[in-house]
């Protein structure tokens, strides 16, 4: 796996995200598959929360995902995953000088009956809070007819194919964005740095 270059710390800085193609590397990227089919499966991901309230239906609109949280402590594959974003995180520090101090990792699945996740930022402007959101997919075989797709709400705006292994990284408090319906299984991986 390579490390960041100049020209994804460039675009980070001047237009707020940058998309890659390989992040974890086939062999961890199709390991972590896998392991995340086997924890949804194994019962371990619960659905994702928005606002706590009587309306059910109201969150799922917003937001139709299971997730699960996974921090340095986590065993097996994720393991490794795990030490992949927090050498990001790092990487991150030395060539855009962000102060990154804490990594958040979560696994969802958006299951394949349209769930999707309306248009939002992922923090507030602010300095305590998240500042960088980094994103990797495993999903081996995604077919345009599957939905799924990122909408980053950038100028024009971009939409991201949830494929195995690649990668979107933006930031936290500026890029509005959207995951549209979802018509297959659907994993990501989603890493959340924080300045404090
Ligand atoms: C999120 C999110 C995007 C994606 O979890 O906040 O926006 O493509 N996920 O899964
Ligand atoms: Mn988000």
């Amino acid at each position: 796996m390579s490390g960041l270059s100049v020209a994804e710390v460039e675009q980070l800085g001047a237009r707020g995200f940058f998309v890659r193609a390989g992040f974890l590397g086939p062999a961890l990227a199709t390991a972590a598959c896998a392991d995340a089919r086997a924890r949804l499966e194994g019962g371990e991901l619960r659905r994702a929360g928005v606002r706590r309230g009587a309306d059910h239906r109201l969150d799922e609109a917003v937001r139709g995902d299971s997730i699960c949280w996974l921090d340095e402590h986590v065993t097996g594959v994720f393991h490794d995953v795990w030490r992949r974003f927090d050498e990001l995180r790092l990487q991150l520090n030395e060539l855009a000088w962000l102060g990154l101090r804490r990594t958040e990792l979560q696994l969802a699945h958006y299951p394949p009956n349209g769930a999707g996740y309306q248009r939002h930022r992922d923090a507030f402007p602010g300095d305590d809070n998240r500042r960088v959101t980094a994103i990797v997919y495993l999903n081996p075989a995604w077919e345009p007819t599957h939905g799924g797709r990122l909408t980053l709400f950038v100028e024009p705006p971009l939409e991201v194919e949830p494929s195995l292994d690649t990668c979107v990284v933006f930031r936290s408090q500026v890029i509005e964005h959207e995951v549209q319906p979802s018509f297959a299984d659907r994993f990501a991986v989603a890493a959340w740095y924080s300045a404090r």
